[in-house]
């Protein structure tokens, strides 16, 4: 029988748009799309979610050109990238994003140097000091690294940060993953979100007097992960 084609080829910035991956009451999760609303949305939630952090780092004047930064880093990746990236919608609007990281990733998704924010030499210095803070270490071969999770302000206490982070263990038991982890404040409430999805601190990490505190204003961060059936070495 002969094939018949269906739908007319995507455009690159239709690939990944609004397929629902997964849907638990108003919560649906879908991959982030390459379009600017999209890329927008995700640069508002993540800087929001880690303000503190950020004016530690650099200063509150920084802030507009961090979050350009950042929207500019998720434009022109290859489709692989939006696959690390959801969007979490409350009832069609949108509330929160999750990023996902294996292995390799590091060196598939390479900073770029058009993306630099124009920020001064001091705040430059300081958003440098926080990515080594962030920078705990290479993505673990054969686990799932929770890079990071954000839901608008808004809308938390729903539900949504649950749903996607089930959307991640999902993601990471496809790929076969040993384990999923991720890195938390030892001060940050959320840990009760992650020991409630079986999450558990496996080390405790804090460098000399000021170390994280003078690059994140946080003194001590927490592993916390749980284990997955997968026995994939390289996920
Ligand atoms: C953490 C976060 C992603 C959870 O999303 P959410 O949709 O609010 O989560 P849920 O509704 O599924 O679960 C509620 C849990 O989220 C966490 N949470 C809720 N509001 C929070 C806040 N302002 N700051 C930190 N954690 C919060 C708590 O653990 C809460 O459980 P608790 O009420 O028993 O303490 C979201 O609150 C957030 O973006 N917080 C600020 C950024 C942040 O701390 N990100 C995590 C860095 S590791």
């Amino acid at each position: 029988m002969e094939a018949v084609t269906t739908a007319q080829p995507l455009a690159v910035d239709q690939i990944h748009t609004n397929a629902i991956l997964l849907e638990s009451g108003p919560v649906t999760i879908r991959y982030l799309s390459d379009t600017e609303e999209d890329r927008e949305f995700a640069a508002k939630v993540t800087i929001e979610a880690f303000e503190r952090k950020v004016v530690h780092a650099t200063s509150r004047g920084s802030i507009p050109d961090i979050q350009v930064y950042y929207a500019n880093s998720l434009r022109g990746r290859q489709p692989t990238f939006y696959e690390r990236h959801f969007i979490a919608e409350y009832d069609g609007q949108k509330a929160g994003s999750c990023v996902i990281r294996y292995h390799g990733d590091r060196e598939l998704f390479p900073l770029r140097d058009e993306d630099m924010p124009p920020v001064g030499c001091t705040d430059m210095c300081g958003l440098f000091c926080m990515g080594l803070a962030a920078n705990f270490e290479i993505y673990i071969a054969g686990k799932c690294c929770v890079d990071h999770i954000g839901v608008n302000s808004e809308f938390r206490g729903k539900g949504i940060g649950k749903v996607l982070l089930d959307m991640a263990e999902i993601d990471a038991k496809r790929k076969g993953c040993k384990a999923i982890y991720l890195y938390v404040a030892t001060t940050n409430r959320a840990q009760h979100l992650y020991e409630r999805q079986g999450y558990i601190i496996k080390e405790r990490r804090t460098i000399c007097c000021c170390g994280y505190w003078c690059m994140t204003g946080e003194r001590e961060f927490a592993r916390m992960e749980k284990i997955l059936e997968g026995d994939k070495e390289n996920c």
